[in-house]
């Protein structure tokens, strides 16, 4: 039987063998330090189990049957007042506000509806790999734009205007980002708006900002959002998650804010795939949003949290040197490289030769730039989880150029045991 060649060259769920490894270490009773995952450990807030618990005792019918597609009334109202605050943005609840089983589910939408075959998407790499599979399923082509380690992973502006072509029709940005942790600094979405609007071959090209990390930033305040800005209106759609801010990965529950134009087709793919968000997570969602400051405040007891634990990933890596570390501004992740010199060169070589890899292989075309070494650290990676215990994810699934970097997550694990993972990595660095 035949498979489409787009869908067959499409990589495969790359953490799949790793959380497999992971999974039997933990059933072995062997120690296991989680640093793979894009998740936050620490319960939900309190307001939506106690929603939940609620309308379960009450027995609401509701709970157990459809929700209107595009979501309840309740949670659409709720998040358009969540969204002016966290976000800058004044969407109009019933025109253009969508409630989405999650973030990648919402982007999905809005490459269906935006991307004919052939047509292309640019993104920065380091990628956010479901974006890039998302693309590849449609028929879609990705362009690539860099975002260099010494520039903080923040590409320039430059590059990103010089990437268009005739077929562009769209730029995906994930900021603060996964893999990296950049949180693309407020003057430079400015500059970029400025820049976007002044130049007439992009005029017809969209910007999806993934802004699924928006409410994890360590300093400062909410980063800005290109949607708000005057000068990009009508042209951003803006995508967000619940399953980290909140905590609620399991529950499914996202959304997606734009011009109704785009929504109102968003909402076929919408009805043709999964009809709603689960409607008993969008009842107690509701509640959790209208509970404003305590939701504001265990945002920022999250936000408190997970700064500690990346400064306490970290400090290791920085006393052991030569790693090259850039301090994540938001999300939980840091993207690192694995420490140049001379003598990096043959350990990295060795490891790809002796262990296996922590990821399954992505089917793309990886274009090394000359002097790496493709899987290098996905053998590190590997070995490392073998004798050290610490899961991490490798760069190659980020895409091409990124073999020498790890994504460290610091979403998972306590300050104490990410403080013995980072550690761990130097010392196994240290010790091959
Ligand atoms: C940038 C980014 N977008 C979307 C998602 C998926 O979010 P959701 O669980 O809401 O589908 C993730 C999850 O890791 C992510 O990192």
């Amino acid at each position: 039987m035949r498979i489409p060649a787009r869908v067959r060259a499409t990589m495969a769920p790359p953490l799949g063998p790793l959380m497999e490894r992971a999974a039997a270490r933990r059933r072995e009773g062997r120690e296991l330090f989680m640093l793979a995952q894009a998740m936050v450990d620490c319960p939900p807030p309190p307001a939506f189990t106690r929603a939940l618990a609620d309308a379960l005792r009450a027995g609401d019918p509701a709970m157990h049957r459809y929700a209107p597609d595009p979501g309840t009334a309740e949670l659409r109202r709720a998040l358009a007042a969540h969204l002016a605050g966290s976000f800058g943005l004044a969407p109009d609840p019933e025109r253009e506000l969508l409630v989405t089983p999650g973030a990648n589910q919402a982007a999905y939408q809005l490459l269906s509806v935006l991307l004919d075959p052939g047509d292309e998407a640019l993104l920065v790499t380091p990628w956010y790999f479901n974006h890039e599979m998302a693309i590849r399923l449609l028929g879609g082509r990705a362009r690539t734009a860099p975002a260099e380690a010494a520039s903080g992973f923040v590409p320039s502006i430059e590059s990103l205007l010089a990437a268009w072509t005739p077929r562009l029709r769209l730029l995906v940005l994930v900021s603060p980002n996964n893999p990296t942790g950049a949180r693309y600094p407020d003057d430079w979405l400015r500059a970029l708006a400025g820049a976007i609007a002044g130049d007439e071959r992009w005029r017809g090209v969209w910007i999806l900002c993934d802004q699924t990390y928006q409410e994890l930033y360590f300093e400062g305040g909410p980063p800005l959002s290109l949607g708000a800005l005057p000068e990009l209106s009508g042209r951003v759609l803006t995508v967000g998650s619940f399953s980290k801010s909140f905590a609620l990965a399991g529950w499914r529950l996202g959304f997606l804010c734009g011009p109704a134009g785009v929504l109102d087709q968003a909402l076929k793919v919408q009805d043709s795939s999964v009809i709603c968000a689960p409607h008993a997570a969008q009842i107690a969602l509701a509640h959790v949003l209208d509970a404003r400051e305590e939701a504001e405040a265990y945002l920022a007891t999250s936000r408190e949290r997970l700064r500690r634990r990346r400064d306490a990933l970290l400090a290791p890596l920085r006393e052991a040197g030569r790693w090259e570390l850039n301090v994540p501004g938001g999300a939980c992740f840091a993207f690192v490289g694995l420490p140049g010199g001379a003598s990096s060169a043959s350990r990295l070589a060795a490891a790809a030769s002796t262990a296996a890899p922590a990821t399954a292989a992505p089917a793309i075309a990886a274009s090394e730039p000359a002097g790496a070494q493709p899987g290098a650290a996905a053998a590190f990676a590997g070995s490392l989880l073998e004798a050290e215990g610490v899961a991490v994810v490798t760069g190659e699934v980020f895409g091409p150029r990124w073999s020498r970097f790890l994504r460290l997550g610091f979403g998972t694990e306590s300050e104490e045991r990410l403080s013995e993972a980072g550690r761990r990595i130097a010392r196994h660095w240290a010790g091959m």
